[in-house]
């Protein structure tokens, strides 16, 4: 059993590159971000607040949360487009902070993972997850790349934002992640960083794909 992780801030290229990597050797990918996601999905559906722990920690326990093909399930149904909207990054973020919501999602991450060869993606893999991963890697890039490439992602579903406000909204949320208390995002011990803002994609496969060569054959 082999463990890729893969953590970054929104827009580092992160779910691009983990989906190429993951197909190319064969591994299973783990979107970690679609589950924090999909938790925020359910709770707007049953108008429960990001901020209220005891009544999301409740909700967890009657949640069904699954991967098949590379969809997200949400009791069964398939959500993968439902969880891409602008509400659902921040809401997202914010039920991310919870201490609940975070043992949980671990719990699922690591049952999911058992057994098998995985890229798992996110924000806290490499630190808190799979600390003991085979390879880690920390993927960034500069605001304004990362709004770029966010902005492009929305306009492809006929979202059109200007890219102050998009600047914008990256900011807060990297403030968000980085800051909370629980597992916050920050560069893992002992990981490969690369900054993607004058790659293409391709070339930072072929990085990856190198030092993964080079770590574990
Ligand atoms: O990667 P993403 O944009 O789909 O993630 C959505 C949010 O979920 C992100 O703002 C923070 C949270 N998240 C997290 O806290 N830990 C993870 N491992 C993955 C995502």
């Amino acid at each position: 059993m082999a463990v890729i992780t893969i953590d970054g801030p929104a827009g580092a290229g992160k779910s691009t590159i983990a989906k190429e990597l993951a197909k190319s050797l064969g591994f299973t990918y783990l979107d970690t971000g679609a589950m924090y996601r999909a938790v925020a999905l359910a709770a707007k559906r049953r108008g429960i607040s990001a901020d209220d722990e005891a009544a999301l920690d409740a909700m967890l326990e009657g949640i069904r949360l699954g991967f098949e093909d590379g969809r997200i399930l949400l009791d069964g149904e398939d959500v993968s487009g439902q969880i891409r909207t602008r509400q659902i990054d921040f809401m997202s973020s914010d039920v991310s902070r919870h201490p609940v919501v975070r043992r949980h999602l671990t719990r699922l991450q690591r049952a999911l993972a058992q057994g098998g060869n995985i890229v798992a993606e996110g924000r806290d893999m490499g630190t808190v997850v799979f600390p003991n991963a085979d390879v880690k890697f920390y993927l960034t890039a500069s605001p304004e790349v990362r709004a770029k490439r966010r902005q492009e992602q929305l306009a492809l579903t006929g979202v059109n934002v200007p890219f102050d406000k998009i600047l914008e909204e990256i900011k807060a949320r990297d403030r968000a992640d980085s800051s909370r208390k629980e597992a916050p995002l920050k560069r893992p011990e002992k990981s490969i960083k690369i900054d993607t803002s004058d790659l293409t994609i391709e070339e930072v496969f072929g990085m990856l794909l190198t030092q993964i060569k080079n770590l574990i054959g």
